[in-house]
């Protein structure tokens, strides 16, 4: 049997005909920067995320940087963020020559540990990012009481969240911005690069669309610099589309992710399952630590399971932080998820026999590949 980390082909065979009139109808306008398919688009992002405003962005990391950019946060600046996440949250912050500063994860949920934010507040500090990792929201109560004492901006990266709910809250609509990216493995994907920002504040939305033009306002008039972080029409009528499906593609999602863990309890694997303590976890991955995790990610590719690593080294010890200088071990539950944790396939078309597939062929490596491993798995939750 083979089961892919995700399969696009499959979910794609639901939609084919509303994605191809979507994609006609912006090929006959012929208009294909902003306009009308983008305003579309934001509106309905807007509406799901709970949020007054969105601006159509060129992808996730281009989200992340205009909203830096907005805040005017360059070099002397300290933006506290997490060690575990996609390069593009860090990236962003030293694309501006700002000091991206790492506060660890908490091991249950791998995302920014909040009790320990207020320590690395400096005067310096000038933005939180939270990482909504693997699609649940960061502890958003804690980060935004640090950040309302010290008057710092927080900016969440809610990439991989779209749709996910803190305490009844939208990711997004907490902080003073929310970044998504319509990468295509994105819960809501675009065919292509693709992005969107929102927040609740009008003036911080008007900046931004000017700041993704070039910083132009009026047309040849630049009063400050931006880029081109512009989102194309066809983007936006995909995405437009596919959302009317996303509240059933979580729904999938959520019901593999139940399955996986009942299964896991039901082989009698010391496997305990992600832990889940917002309102509404999207499960962008469903992920599970293991301290053989190479040698179960080899095992389940023989298998033909579809595995990834996110993320194999931590933003502190990449090659291009060196700078920083911060060693290994500054971060030890960031190192431990990096060297632990492994993505199993839990997109909304998986099968319940894939699903079982999947669980039986861990409990082969653990009961039988590698007798020794029996008990190693870790947990992920509290
Ligand atoms: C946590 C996180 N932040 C930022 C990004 C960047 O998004 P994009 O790939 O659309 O630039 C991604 C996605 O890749 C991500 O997972």
């Amino acid at each position: 049997m083979n089961v892919p980390l995700l399969d696009l082909k499959a979910q794609y065979a639901t939609i084919k005909s509303e994605i191809e009139a979507a994609v006609a109808e912006v090929m006959e306008s012929q208009h294909f920067i902003l306009g009308p398919k983008v305003d579309q688009c934001e509106k309905a992002v807007a509406a799901y995320s709970s949020c007054s405003h969105a601006i159509g962005v060129s992808s996730g990391s281009d989200a992340l940087l205009a909203c830096l950019m907005a805040e005017n946060i360059g070099s002397g600046d300290e933006v506290i963020t997490t060690p575990y996440t996609f390069f593009a949250t860090a990236g962003a912050i030293a694309r501006l020559g700002a000091t991206p500063v790492f506060v660890d994860i908490d091991p249950s949920t791998y995302n920014i540990n909040p009790a320990q934010i207020a320590a690395k507040v400096s005067k310096k500090t000038k933005a939180i990012i939270p990482v909504h990792l693997y699609g649940q929201m960061a502890e958003m109560d804690p980060i935004m009481q640090v950040a309302n004492e010290h008057k710092l901006v927080v900016i969440e990266d809610a990439a991989q969240a779209i749709g996910a709910e803190y305490k009844g809250h939208r990711a997004g609509s907490i902080g003073h911005y929310g970044c998504f990216s319509f990468f295509p493995s994105k819960n809501l994907g675009a065919a292509g690069d693709g992005g969107m920002i929102v927040t609740n504040d009008a003036q911080r939305a008007e900046k931004l669309r000017i700041i993704r033009g070039h910083g132009s306002k009026p047309k040849y008039y630049h009063k400050i610099v931006g880029g081109n972080f512009r989102l194309d029409a066809l983007q936006a009528a995909i995405v437009t589309a596919k959302l009317r499906h996303l509240d059933d593609w979580t729904a999938g999602r959520q019901r593999n992710a139940r399955k996986y863990d009942d299964l896991f309890a039901q082989a009698n694997l010391p496997v305990v399952t992600p832990s889940v303590v917002t309102n509404r976890h999207i499960f962008n991955q469903y992920v599970i630590r293991v301290q053989s995790r190479n040698e179960l990610q080899a095992h389940l590719q023989k298998k033909g399971i579809g595995t990834e690593v996110y993320y194999p080294v931590p933003m502190h010890l990449q090659e291009c932080f060196a700078y920083l200088g911060t060693k290994a071990g500054a971060f030890p539950e960031s190192e431990r998820a990096a060297k632990e944790t492994v993505a199993l396939p839990v997109y909304p078309e998986v099968s319940e026999p894939q699903l079982q597939y999947v669980v039986e062929s861990i409990r082969e490596f653990v009961g039988e590949a590698a007798p020794a491993m029996a008990g190693s798995f870790s947990a992920a939750t509290k």
